[in-house]
C-alpha cells in the first residue's frame, strides 16, 4: 500500500513535468531543435517571436483566424503533450509550422525554403502557443518536433528576450 502510494506519486510527477524549459540560446542550440536545414523550426521560432508578438506578449498574428497556417491544437490523447487547460473559453493552444497548411505560404521564404514534400524532416517542427482569448495575449510558447514529448520544450523568459534581439534570420550561427 505504502509502495503503491509512492509509485502513484512518482508517476504523476513524471507525467506532469515532462517538458523541459529552454532558457538561453545555448540551451536552445544544445537541444538540437529546428536545425540544421532542412529543418525549419529555428527560423520559424525567431520569426514568430519577432513578428507575431509585441513587447507585452500581445498576439500580432491572430491564431484564431488561421493566419500563416495557425490552427487549434487539441492536446488530446492518453499522454497529453501540454498541460491540461480547464478554462477552454479563455485559453486554447494553437500550433504553427506545418508548411502544408492553408496560408502557410504566407510565412517568409526563409522559413519555407527547404520545404520538400518528400522529406518529412523539412516539415516536422512546430511552434505552439497558449492563447488567452479574453485579452489576446500569448502566455506560453513551446517549440516541438512534431509533438514528441521528448522533443518539446517550453521557451523560457530569458530565451524569449534574447530571441527578440536576435538579428532576423541570422540565428543559425548563434
Ligand atoms: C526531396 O527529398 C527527397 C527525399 O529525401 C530527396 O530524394 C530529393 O532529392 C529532395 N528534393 C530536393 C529538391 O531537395
Amino acid at each position: 500500500m505504502h509502495f503503491l502510494f509512492h509509485f502513484t506519486l512518482v508517476l504523476s510527477v513524471v507525467l506532469t513535468s515532462a517538458l523541459k524549459t529552454l532558457d538561453s540560446k545555448q540551451e536552445l542550440q544544445n537541444s538540437g531543435f529546428g536545425q540544421p536545414p532542412p529543418r525549419h523550426g529555428l527560423k520559424l521560432l525567431v520569426w514568430y517571436v519577432q513578428k507575431c508578438l509585441d513587447n507585452n506578449m500581445l498576439a500580432l498574428c491572430d491564431p484564431t483566424k488561421g493566419e500563416y497556417g495557425f490552427h487549434m491544437f487539441l492536446n488530446r490523447g492518453p499522454r497529453r503533450l501540454l498541460p491540461v487547460i480547464t478554462d477552454k473559453r479563455q485559453y486554447r493552444y494553437y500550433t504553427i509550422g506545418n508548411l502544408h497548411s492553408p496560408h502557410a505560404e504566407d510565412l517568409p521564404y526563409e522559413v519555407r525554403k527547404y520545404y520538400n514534400r518528400s522529406n518529412p524532416e523539412s516539415n516536422k517542427d512546430r511552434v505552439l502557443v497558449r492563447y488567452n482569448n479574453n485579452n489576446k495575449h500569448i502566455d506560453e510558447i513551446y517549440a516541438s518536433a512534431h509533438y514528441k514529448a521528448k522533443e518539446t520544450y517550453i521557451i523560457g523568459p530569458n530565451l524569449l528576450a534574447s530571441l527578440r534581439q536576435t538579428a532576423a534570420f541570422v540565428c543559425i550561427e548563434m
